[in-house]
Protein backbone atom coordinates (compact mmCIF):
# COMPACT_ATOMS: atom_id res chain seq x y z
CA UNK A 1 0.00 0.00 0.00
CA UNK A 2 0.94 3.67 -0.91
CA UNK A 3 0.30 6.69 1.43
CA UNK A 4 -0.61 10.55 0.75
CA UNK A 5 0.69 12.22 3.90
CA UNK A 6 1.64 15.73 4.58
CA UNK A 7 3.79 15.98 7.84
CA UNK A 8 3.86 19.77 8.58
CA UNK A 9 5.58 21.81 11.74
CA UNK A 10 7.91 19.69 12.04
CA UNK A 11 10.51 21.82 15.02
CA UNK A 12 13.39 20.34 13.33
CA UNK A 13 13.06 18.52 9.54
CA UNK A 14 16.41 16.86 9.37
CA UNK A 15 16.44 16.06 5.25
CA UNK A 16 19.95 14.25 5.44
CA UNK A 17 19.46 15.29 1.92
CA UNK A 18 21.40 13.82 -0.90
CA UNK A 19 21.40 11.08 -3.35
CA UNK A 20 24.69 9.28 -2.75
CA UNK A 21 27.20 8.30 -0.05
CA UNK A 22 28.54 11.27 2.51
CA UNK A 23 32.23 11.12 3.13
CA UNK A 24 34.31 12.53 5.82
CA UNK A 25 33.42 15.93 6.32
CA UNK A 26 30.19 15.84 4.74
CA UNK A 27 28.64 13.57 7.27
CA UNK A 28 28.26 16.41 9.83
CA UNK A 29 25.85 18.79 7.65
CA UNK A 30 22.16 17.32 8.23
CA UNK A 31 20.65 20.19 6.00
CA UNK A 32 17.77 20.81 8.64
CA UNK A 33 14.61 22.93 7.80
CA UNK A 34 13.11 24.43 10.64
CA UNK A 35 9.19 24.45 10.78
CA UNK A 36 9.71 22.01 7.92
CA UNK A 37 6.93 20.05 6.14
CA UNK A 38 6.90 17.21 3.60
CA UNK A 39 4.53 16.15 1.15
CA UNK A 40 3.91 12.26 0.31
CA UNK A 41 2.14 11.63 -2.54
CA UNK A 42 1.30 7.23 -3.64
CA UNK A 43 4.14 6.56 -1.47
CA UNK A 44 6.74 9.37 -2.92
CA UNK A 45 8.08 12.56 -1.44
CA UNK A 46 6.55 15.07 -3.49
CA UNK A 47 7.86 18.56 -1.98
CA UNK A 48 9.67 19.49 1.10
CA UNK A 49 10.20 22.76 2.42
CA UNK A 50 8.73 24.97 5.12
CA UNK A 51 5.57 24.71 6.23
CA UNK A 52 4.38 27.99 5.60
CA UNK A 53 4.80 27.17 1.59
CA UNK A 54 4.16 23.51 1.40
CA UNK A 55 0.91 24.79 2.80
CA UNK A 56 0.31 27.50 0.14
CA UNK A 57 0.45 24.57 -2.64
CA UNK A 58 -0.64 22.00 -1.36
CA UNK A 59 -4.39 21.72 0.08
CA UNK A 60 -4.65 19.75 3.51
CA UNK A 61 -8.12 18.28 2.68
CA UNK A 62 -6.38 15.74 0.03
CA UNK A 63 -4.14 14.41 2.76
CA UNK A 64 -4.05 12.75 5.93
CA UNK A 65 -2.17 15.30 8.24
CA UNK A 66 0.12 14.55 10.68
CA UNK A 67 1.20 17.69 12.93
CA UNK A 68 4.45 17.50 14.10
CA UNK A 69 4.99 20.35 16.46
CA UNK A 70 7.26 20.06 18.70
CA UNK A 71 9.09 17.25 17.01
CA UNK A 72 11.81 16.24 15.13
CA UNK A 73 11.58 14.57 11.86
CA UNK A 74 13.80 12.42 9.96
CA UNK A 75 14.34 9.74 7.16
CA UNK A 76 13.96 6.06 8.80
CA UNK A 77 17.10 4.67 9.62
CA UNK A 78 18.85 1.92 7.46
CA UNK A 79 19.99 -0.84 8.72
CA UNK A 80 22.33 -2.17 6.42
CA UNK A 81 23.92 -5.06 7.92
CA UNK A 82 22.41 -7.92 9.87
CA UNK A 83 21.80 -11.72 9.99
CA UNK A 84 18.29 -11.47 11.01
CA UNK A 85 16.73 -15.04 9.52
CA UNK A 86 17.81 -17.68 11.56
CA UNK A 87 16.65 -20.91 13.89
CA UNK A 88 17.57 -21.32 17.29
CA UNK A 89 19.62 -19.12 19.72
CA UNK A 90 22.89 -19.07 21.55
CA UNK A 91 22.36 -17.87 24.79
CA UNK A 92 25.04 -20.59 26.11
CA UNK A 93 27.41 -19.22 24.11
CA UNK A 94 26.85 -16.13 25.37
CA UNK A 95 27.36 -17.04 28.88
CA UNK A 96 30.50 -18.67 28.29
CA UNK A 97 31.74 -15.42 26.73
CA UNK A 98 30.81 -14.39 30.10
CA UNK A 99 32.91 -16.03 31.52
CA UNK A 100 36.25 -15.55 29.31
CA UNK A 101 36.10 -17.81 26.51
CA UNK A 102 36.97 -15.67 23.05
CA UNK A 103 34.22 -15.94 20.08
CA UNK A 104 36.78 -17.51 17.89
CA UNK A 105 37.75 -20.34 20.52
CA UNK A 106 34.07 -21.01 21.14
CA UNK A 107 33.71 -21.22 16.97
CA UNK A 108 37.26 -23.24 16.79
CA UNK A 109 35.53 -26.21 19.11
CA UNK A 110 32.08 -26.19 17.23
CA UNK A 111 30.03 -23.52 18.30
CA UNK A 112 29.39 -19.84 16.90
CA UNK A 113 28.22 -20.34 13.59
CA UNK A 114 28.01 -23.71 12.93
CA UNK A 115 25.80 -24.24 15.73
CA UNK A 116 22.94 -22.25 14.37
CA UNK A 117 23.81 -23.39 11.03
CA UNK A 118 22.29 -27.01 12.81
CA UNK A 119 19.24 -25.06 14.11
CA UNK A 120 19.00 -23.19 10.63
CA UNK A 121 18.66 -26.27 8.82
CA UNK A 122 16.26 -28.12 10.96
CA UNK A 123 13.61 -24.90 11.40
CA UNK A 124 10.77 -24.87 8.92
CA UNK A 125 10.07 -22.45 6.36
CA UNK A 126 7.11 -21.21 8.67
CA UNK A 127 9.52 -21.16 11.61
CA UNK A 128 11.79 -18.95 10.05
CA UNK A 129 9.28 -16.52 8.39
CA UNK A 130 7.54 -16.38 11.66
CA UNK A 131 10.06 -15.30 13.81
CA UNK A 132 12.06 -13.25 11.34
CA UNK A 133 8.64 -11.39 11.07
CA UNK A 134 8.73 -10.81 14.90
CA UNK A 135 12.02 -9.14 14.57
CA UNK A 136 11.13 -6.91 11.57
CA UNK A 137 8.47 -5.65 14.15
CA UNK A 138 11.05 -4.94 16.64
CA UNK A 139 13.40 -2.87 14.00
CA UNK A 140 10.32 -0.89 12.98
CA UNK A 141 9.89 0.21 16.66
CA UNK A 142 13.34 1.16 16.54
CA UNK A 143 12.77 3.33 13.12
CA UNK A 144 14.26 1.32 10.81
CA UNK A 145 12.56 1.21 7.47
CA UNK A 146 15.03 -0.46 5.20
CA UNK A 147 17.18 -3.32 6.64
CA UNK A 148 19.48 -5.67 4.86
CA UNK A 149 19.64 -9.29 5.20
CA UNK A 150 21.95 -12.19 5.00
CA UNK A 151 21.83 -15.60 4.81
CA UNK A 152 24.80 -17.66 5.78
CA UNK A 153 23.28 -20.41 8.38
CA UNK A 154 23.06 -23.05 5.62
CA UNK A 155 26.38 -23.59 4.59
CA UNK A 156 24.49 -25.90 2.03
CA UNK A 157 21.93 -24.98 -1.36
CA UNK A 158 19.09 -26.16 0.32
CA UNK A 159 19.35 -23.80 4.04
CA UNK A 160 21.21 -20.88 2.06
CA UNK A 161 17.99 -20.61 -0.29
CA UNK A 162 15.34 -21.18 2.08
CA UNK A 163 17.13 -18.72 4.13
CA UNK A 164 16.66 -16.23 1.22
CA UNK A 165 12.91 -17.34 -0.06
CA UNK A 166 11.96 -16.50 3.59
CA UNK A 167 13.34 -12.91 3.17
CA UNK A 168 11.77 -12.68 0.07
CA UNK A 169 8.44 -13.59 1.33
CA UNK A 170 8.79 -11.35 4.79
CA UNK A 171 9.83 -8.45 1.94
CA UNK A 172 6.35 -8.98 0.63
CA UNK A 173 4.85 -9.05 3.73
CA UNK A 174 6.12 -6.80 6.04
CA UNK A 175 6.34 -2.95 5.88
CA UNK A 176 10.33 -2.63 6.29
CA UNK A 177 12.15 -3.39 2.64
CA UNK A 178 14.74 -5.72 2.75
CA UNK A 179 18.17 -5.95 0.64
CA UNK A 180 19.19 -10.05 0.32
CA UNK A 181 22.82 -10.84 0.64
CA UNK A 182 24.10 -14.42 0.08
CA UNK A 183 26.70 -15.24 2.65
CA UNK A 184 27.15 -18.55 1.88
CA UNK A 185 30.97 -18.49 2.79
CA UNK A 186 30.06 -17.56 6.42
CA UNK A 187 31.79 -20.49 8.00
CA UNK A 188 33.08 -23.95 7.06
CA UNK A 189 30.81 -26.41 7.74
CA UNK A 190 32.06 -29.58 9.86
CA UNK A 191 32.49 -31.82 6.81
CA UNK A 192 34.71 -29.57 4.64
CA UNK A 193 37.14 -28.58 7.89
CA UNK A 194 40.64 -28.38 6.46
CA UNK A 195 39.01 -28.30 2.76
CA UNK A 196 38.38 -24.87 2.67
CA UNK A 197 39.24 -24.47 -1.23
CA UNK A 198 36.37 -27.27 -2.13
CA UNK A 199 33.79 -25.48 -0.14
CA UNK A 200 34.71 -22.16 -1.64
CA UNK A 201 33.90 -24.09 -5.05
CA UNK A 202 30.70 -25.74 -4.03
CA UNK A 203 29.63 -22.36 -3.55
CA UNK A 204 30.81 -20.99 -6.78
CA UNK A 205 29.74 -24.03 -8.94
CA UNK A 206 26.74 -25.37 -7.19
CA UNK A 207 25.13 -22.21 -5.08
CA UNK A 208 26.04 -19.14 -6.54
CA UNK A 209 24.41 -19.93 -10.02
CA UNK A 210 21.20 -20.74 -8.48
CA UNK A 211 20.94 -17.87 -6.37
CA UNK A 212 21.60 -15.73 -9.29
CA UNK A 213 19.53 -17.90 -11.85
CA UNK A 214 16.37 -17.30 -9.13
CA UNK A 215 17.64 -13.77 -8.22
CA UNK A 216 17.12 -14.18 -4.77
CA UNK A 217 20.06 -11.89 -3.19
CA UNK A 218 21.22 -8.63 -4.69
CA UNK A 219 24.59 -8.66 -2.82
CA UNK A 220 27.11 -11.03 -1.95
CA UNK A 221 28.84 -11.54 1.22
CA UNK A 222 32.21 -13.36 2.91
CA UNK A 223 33.57 -14.08 6.40
CA UNK A 224 37.25 -13.52 5.35
CA UNK A 225 38.99 -13.64 8.79
CA UNK A 226 42.00 -16.05 9.95
CA UNK A 227 40.82 -19.57 10.45
CA UNK A 228 37.78 -18.95 8.12
CA UNK A 229 38.38 -17.70 4.85
CA UNK A 230 41.42 -16.16 3.35
CA UNK A 231 41.75 -13.17 1.51
CA UNK A 232 42.58 -15.59 -1.67
CA UNK A 233 39.67 -17.33 -0.85
CA UNK A 234 37.94 -14.53 -0.49
CA UNK A 235 38.90 -12.86 -3.73
CA UNK A 236 38.20 -15.75 -5.89
CA UNK A 237 34.68 -16.39 -4.45
CA UNK A 238 34.02 -12.82 -4.92
CA UNK A 239 35.64 -12.31 -8.64
CA UNK A 240 33.26 -14.71 -9.49
CA UNK A 241 30.12 -13.74 -7.66
CA UNK A 242 30.57 -10.06 -9.59
CA UNK A 243 30.99 -12.42 -12.82
CA UNK A 244 27.59 -13.40 -11.86
CA UNK A 245 26.12 -9.55 -11.26
CA UNK A 246 26.07 -9.11 -7.78
CA UNK A 247 27.51 -6.20 -5.97
CA UNK A 248 29.61 -7.11 -3.00
CA UNK A 249 29.83 -6.49 0.43
CA UNK A 250 33.03 -8.12 2.80
CA UNK A 251 32.88 -9.28 6.52
CA UNK A 252 36.95 -7.73 6.70
CA UNK A 253 39.63 -7.33 9.37
CA UNK A 254 37.06 -7.99 12.63
CA UNK A 255 39.27 -9.95 14.96
CA UNK A 256 42.92 -10.18 13.02
CA UNK A 257 43.99 -7.80 10.00
CA UNK A 258 44.21 -9.91 7.10
CA UNK A 259 44.06 -7.33 4.53
CA UNK A 260 40.08 -7.84 3.69
CA UNK A 261 39.59 -3.31 3.37
CA UNK A 262 42.40 -3.60 0.79
CA UNK A 263 40.80 -6.44 -1.11
CA UNK A 264 37.25 -4.23 -1.05
CA UNK A 265 38.70 -1.45 -2.47
CA UNK A 266 40.74 -3.56 -5.18
CA UNK A 267 36.95 -5.34 -5.86
CA UNK A 268 35.11 -2.45 -6.16
CA UNK A 269 33.12 -3.45 -3.14
CA UNK A 270 29.80 -1.82 -2.61
CA UNK A 271 30.90 -2.16 1.36
CA UNK A 272 33.55 -3.47 3.41
CA UNK A 273 31.94 -4.03 7.06
CA UNK A 274 33.47 -4.92 10.69
CA UNK A 275 36.83 -3.14 9.98
CA UNK A 276 37.55 -3.30 13.73
CA UNK A 277 41.36 -4.03 12.71
CA UNK A 278 41.37 -2.39 9.14
CA UNK A 279 45.14 -1.04 8.15
CA UNK A 280 45.80 2.68 7.27
CA UNK A 281 46.56 1.96 3.85
CA UNK A 282 43.04 -0.41 3.71
CA UNK A 283 41.31 2.93 4.89
CA UNK A 284 42.88 4.99 2.44
CA UNK A 285 42.30 2.83 -0.33
CA UNK A 286 38.92 2.29 0.56
CA UNK A 287 38.47 6.03 0.62
CA UNK A 288 39.77 6.65 -2.69
CA UNK A 289 37.58 3.62 -4.45
CA UNK A 290 34.53 4.94 -2.23
CA UNK A 291 33.98 1.91 -0.61
CA UNK A 292 31.29 2.71 2.43
CA UNK A 293 32.92 1.54 6.60
CA UNK A 294 30.12 -0.25 7.64
CA UNK A 295 30.68 -0.17 11.42
CA UNK A 296 29.21 -2.50 14.05
CA UNK A 297 30.07 -1.06 17.16
CA UNK A 298 27.34 -3.59 18.80
CA UNK A 299 29.57 -6.07 17.58
CA UNK A 300 32.44 -4.99 19.35
CA UNK A 301 30.65 -4.06 22.46
CA UNK A 302 29.11 -7.83 23.07
CA UNK A 303 32.04 -9.56 21.96
CA UNK A 304 34.66 -7.13 24.14
CA UNK A 305 37.06 -6.14 21.23
CA UNK A 306 38.88 -3.01 20.34
CA UNK A 307 36.21 -0.56 18.53
CA UNK A 308 36.29 0.74 14.80
CA UNK A 309 38.48 3.59 14.62
CA UNK A 310 35.32 5.63 12.97
CA UNK A 311 37.10 9.41 14.00
CA UNK A 312 40.43 8.31 11.76
CA UNK A 313 37.85 6.52 9.45
CA UNK A 314 35.78 9.92 8.85
CA UNK A 315 38.99 11.99 8.65
CA UNK A 316 40.38 10.42 6.14
CA UNK A 317 37.60 10.95 3.82
CA UNK A 318 35.80 7.18 4.36
CA UNK A 319 31.66 6.93 4.19
CA UNK A 320 30.67 5.85 7.37
CA UNK A 321 27.66 3.46 7.94
CA UNK A 322 26.81 1.74 11.24
CA UNK A 323 24.54 -1.13 11.40
CA UNK A 324 23.39 -3.68 14.41
CA UNK A 325 24.46 -6.52 12.62
CA UNK A 326 21.74 -8.50 14.48
CA UNK A 327 22.75 -11.90 14.86
CA UNK A 328 22.19 -14.70 17.19
CA UNK A 329 26.10 -15.19 18.14
CA UNK A 330 27.81 -12.20 18.25
CA UNK A 331 25.32 -9.46 18.64
CA UNK A 332 22.00 -10.19 19.54
CA UNK A 333 19.98 -7.48 19.18
CA UNK A 334 17.80 -4.76 16.65
CA UNK A 335 18.30 -1.98 19.07
CA UNK A 336 19.13 1.23 17.06
CA UNK A 337 19.85 3.03 20.46
CA UNK A 338 22.50 1.06 21.59
CA UNK A 339 24.34 1.60 18.54
CA UNK A 340 23.85 5.47 18.71
CA UNK A 341 24.81 5.20 22.11
CA UNK A 342 28.07 2.88 21.58
CA UNK A 343 29.09 5.25 18.58
CA UNK A 344 28.81 8.40 20.33
CA UNK A 345 30.23 7.63 23.30
CA UNK A 346 32.48 5.00 22.62
CA UNK A 347 33.77 5.54 18.89
CA UNK A 348 33.87 9.44 19.46
CA UNK A 349 31.52 9.91 16.13
CA UNK A 350 29.28 13.07 16.43
CA UNK A 351 25.76 12.71 16.98
CA UNK A 352 25.32 14.54 13.27
CA UNK A 353 28.02 12.05 11.83
CA UNK A 354 25.75 8.89 13.51
CA UNK A 355 22.60 9.93 12.02
CA UNK A 356 24.15 10.21 8.50
CA UNK A 357 25.25 6.38 9.30
CA UNK A 358 22.03 5.72 9.68
CA UNK A 359 20.65 7.26 7.37
CA UNK A 360 21.66 8.29 3.83
CA UNK A 361 25.30 6.49 4.30
CA UNK A 362 23.02 2.88 5.42
CA UNK A 363 21.05 3.76 2.40
CA UNK A 364 24.73 4.30 0.16
CA UNK A 365 26.03 0.72 2.29
CA UNK A 366 23.11 -1.09 0.20
CA UNK A 367 23.39 0.95 -3.12
CA UNK A 368 20.19 2.13 -2.21
CA UNK A 369 21.14 5.89 -2.27
CA UNK A 370 19.12 7.20 -5.19
CA UNK A 371 16.09 6.03 -3.31
CA UNK A 372 16.08 6.12 -0.09
CA UNK A 373 17.68 7.46 3.30
CA UNK A 374 17.18 11.00 3.20
CA UNK A 375 13.86 13.21 2.44
CA UNK A 376 14.04 14.51 -0.96
CA UNK A 377 11.97 14.61 -3.71
CA UNK A 378 11.62 11.46 -5.84
CA UNK A 379 12.36 9.76 -3.00
CA UNK A 380 10.62 6.64 -0.80
CA UNK A 381 7.94 8.29 1.79
CA UNK A 382 9.67 6.27 4.65
CA UNK A 383 9.89 8.70 7.42
CA UNK A 384 9.86 8.60 11.20
CA UNK A 385 8.88 11.65 13.92
CA UNK A 386 10.35 11.57 16.97
CA UNK A 387 8.81 12.03 20.53
CA UNK A 388 11.20 15.27 21.33
CA UNK A 389 11.95 18.55 19.50
CA UNK A 390 15.15 17.50 18.10
CA UNK A 391 17.28 15.12 16.97
CA UNK A 392 19.89 15.67 19.35
CA UNK A 393 17.41 13.50 21.78
CA UNK A 394 18.37 10.66 20.25
CA UNK A 395 21.57 9.74 21.83
CA UNK A 396 20.73 11.92 25.05
CA UNK A 397 18.29 9.04 25.61
CA UNK A 398 20.33 6.33 25.96
CA UNK A 399 19.68 3.10 25.05
CA UNK A 400 15.89 4.30 24.74
CA UNK A 401 13.87 4.27 21.65
CA UNK A 402 12.39 8.35 21.14
CA UNK A 403 10.62 6.88 17.38
CA UNK A 404 7.27 7.98 17.89
CA UNK A 405 5.79 7.41 14.76
CA UNK A 406 6.97 5.45 12.04
CA UNK A 407 5.40 6.10 8.24
CA UNK A 408 6.73 4.04 5.32
CA UNK A 409 5.80 4.45 1.62
CA UNK A 410 3.37 7.32 2.87
CA UNK A 411 1.66 5.04 5.24
CA UNK A 412 1.57 5.57 9.23
CA UNK A 413 2.49 1.85 10.13
CA UNK A 414 3.97 2.82 13.86
CA UNK A 415 2.16 4.87 16.34
O1 LIG B 1 28.94 -10.32 11.51
N1 LIG B 1 31.52 -12.34 11.84
C1 LIG B 1 30.80 -13.14 11.28
N2 LIG B 1 29.48 -13.17 11.22
C2 LIG B 1 28.59 -12.54 12.08
C3 LIG B 1 28.31 -13.34 13.31
C4 LIG B 1 27.39 -14.44 13.07
C5 LIG B 1 27.16 -15.31 14.26
O2 LIG B 1 27.93 -15.32 15.24
O3 LIG B 1 26.17 -16.05 14.20
C6 LIG B 1 29.04 -11.13 12.40
O4 LIG B 1 29.48 -10.84 13.52
FE1 LIG C 1 27.74 -9.73 10.20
Amino acid sequence: MKGNIIIKNANELVTCSGFKAKQGKEMSDLKIINDGAVVIENGIIKAVGKTKEILKQYNEKDYKVIDAANKAVLPGFVDSHTHFVFGGYRAEEFSWRLRGDSYMEIMKRGGGIVSTVKATREASFEELFKSGLKRLDSMLFFGVTTVEGKSGYGLDCETELKQLEVMDKLDNTHPIDIAKTFLGPHAVPKDYKGREDEFIDFMIDEVLPVVAERKLAEFCDIFCEKNVFSVEQSRRYLKKAKEYGFKLKIHADEIVQLGGAELSAELGAVSADHLLQASDEGIRQMAEKGVVATLLPGTAFSLKEPYARARYMIDQNLAVALATDMNPGSCHTESIPLIFALATLYMNMTIEEAITALTINGAAAIDRADSIGSIDVGKKGDIIILEFPSYKYIPYHIGVSTVEKVIKDGVLVFN
